[in-house]
């Protein structure tokens, strides 16, 4: 009786919010530029080439952030790396936003990329360590709603703040990444350390007390014992080569795996350039691009907060394989949208919208949360920092890699006399007036196509490599591996 009045879910519950903060922040600072370039382009007068150098200085930071913090957190603990990367997402939002010249703008935005690639991997690794067994596939998936509110919330601060007469209404933009930093540092600072990572540092006692109070009381000695087991296993200490070890092959096939589909499947394409694609297929001006994209971020949230439900109930296999057909038939028929824009006349910018929304929808459901989900489970404790951190560095790669390509593979796809031609005001340095330039976009019906096939290979990754994580203690999944088990067969 007395043990069932210290478990506490509700107190999961909090932990897991603030934590989840991180994932605020992460998609907040990915949102808030897309808003925010068209202002410091002209304030500062920039080329393209030099905006290009900036949104890609906050994704080199994301990488090196994700690289390096992997073994940090293995050394120092999930609660201090988390707070580190609180900071620097505090400093990083005032830095940005005060930068003086665009040089300075492209260190701060380094520098916050720093503090995203940290919580894209330690936030939840965080919460997979410090969840029940029970509930632990819902409160990491809330890592991933957190991340698709940060975009809405940053497209709506964008839409709030963007004055067309106000050259410096970037800065706001950026300033008010300091608030989630600040919950973050705040909420952070008064939260434990994860059972798994005490108990990985001899720390027994603390790492019982803290159980006691998070896991289903049945368990706690449970997990005790498998945490010790499989400590006793691997006294030498866990490194780089420890990962590439044949009996991990498999488990690290897997992180990077998901997150390759994940990215491949072009999500960010949809999330950075919605405006731009929606533009191209007949909403006037940017102000109605940006609102078409509001939408998207609003089905995104939405459709994620379902997933909470879902996740553990149907468990991961059955997600994706739902969750990438759908993919798959909306990348298909936006391609086809695209294909005969001029058939269809104004119900095609419908169409598309409608099914960009289906798209969102099931990446949402699936591959969304999904992709972080596996990468903190599939990897036993005393490589799980380095695991998972290898799973957001290809992440973040991954999604470089896509982003930088979209308009290349958009042109190489075009068929000649296909490319959908716009009308865009653009503002004019030597006369300082808008001239109405026509713009020949290409035509993106064969990279929907393309992105759609690389969806249908990720089901046949996904038969073969996708493990049924739904349920299984976190160390099972290790014995698994060691037993030269089949990710299809867990
Ligand atoms: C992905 C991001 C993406 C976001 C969209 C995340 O899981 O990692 O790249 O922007 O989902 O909701």
């Amino acid at each position: 009786m007395e043990k069932q009045d210290t478990y506490n879910k509700n107190l999961v519950v909090v932990i897991a919010a603030v934590a989840a903060t991180g994932g605020l922040l992460f998609g907040f600072d990915t949102g808030v530029i897309s808003g925010a370039i068209p202002f410091f382009q002209r304030d500062f007068q920039l080329s393209n080439s030099m905006v290009e150098n900036i949104t890609t200085a906050g994704l080199i930071g994301a990488v090196i952030g994700a690289m390096f913090t992997g073994r940090l957190s293995d050394i120092f603990g999930r609660k201090k790396t988390i707070l580190a990367a609180a900071v620097v997402f505090v400093v990083g939002a005032v830095w940005s936003g005060w930068a003086p010249n665009p040089h300075m703008l492209i260190v701060a935005r380094l520098f916050i990329g720093l503090a995203i690639g940290v919580s894209s991997f330690s936030v939840p690794l965080y919460i997979a360590e410090i969840s029940p067994t029970k509930m632990r596939g819902r409160l990491v998936s809330l890592f991933q709603l957190l991340i698709t509110i940060g975009i809405l919330v940053s497209y709506l601060s964008d839409l709030a703040f963007a004055n067309n007469n106000v050259l410096s209404s970037w800065r706001p933009m950026f300033y008010m990444g300091v608030i989630p930093g600040l919950i973050l540092l705040i909420g952070m600072f008064f939260l434990p350390e994860t059972p798994r990572w005490l108990m990985s540092k001899g720390r027994e006692d603390e790492s019982r007390k803290i159980l006691q109070r998070i896991e289903e009381p049945a368990l706690v000695e449970d997990s005790i014992q498998r945490m010790k087991d499989e400590i006793k296993k691997y006294e030498e200490r866990a490194g780089l080569k420890e990962i590439f070890r044949p009996w991990l092959r498999t488990a690290l096939f897997i992180a990077v795996g998901i997150m390759f589909f994940q990215q491949f499947v072009g999500i960010n394409t949809v999330i950075y350039y919605s405006p731009k694609i929606f533009m191209i297929v007949g909403f006037e001006g940017a102000r109605a691009g940006i609102w078409a994209a509001v939408s998207v971020g609003v089905v995104n949230v939405l459709f994620t907060i379902l997933s909470l439900f879902m996740i553990d109930k149907l468990g991961r296999r059955k997600l994706y394989f739902i969750g990438l057909s759908g993919i798959i038939f909306s990348l298909d028929a936006l391609g086809l949208v695209f294909a005969f824009h001029t058939a269809l006349g104004d119900v095609g910018k419908w169409m598309a919208i409608a099914f960009v929304w289906i798209y969102i929808a099931f990446f949402a459901i699936s591959l969304g949360p999904l992709g972080w989900l596996i990468i903190s489970e599939v990897f036993p404790l005393r490589v799980r920092g380095i695991g998972s951190s290898i799973g957001s560095l290809s992440n973040w790669l991954f999604n470089g890699v896509v982003a930088f390509t979209f308009f290349k593979i958009v042109k190489l796809f075009t068929a000649s006399g296909a490319g959908i031609i716009t009308h865009e005001k653009l503002y004019d340095e030597a006369t300082h007036t808008f001239v109405t330039h026509a713009i020949n976009n290409g035509n993106p019906a064969g990279a929907f196509w393309f992105y759609a096939f690389i969806g249908v290979l990720g089901l046949v990754w996904g038969y073969y490599f996708l493990p049924e994580t739904k349920d299984v203690p976190l160390e099972k999944i290790e014995e698994h591996w060691h037993q030269g088990g089949k990710p299809r067969e867990l």
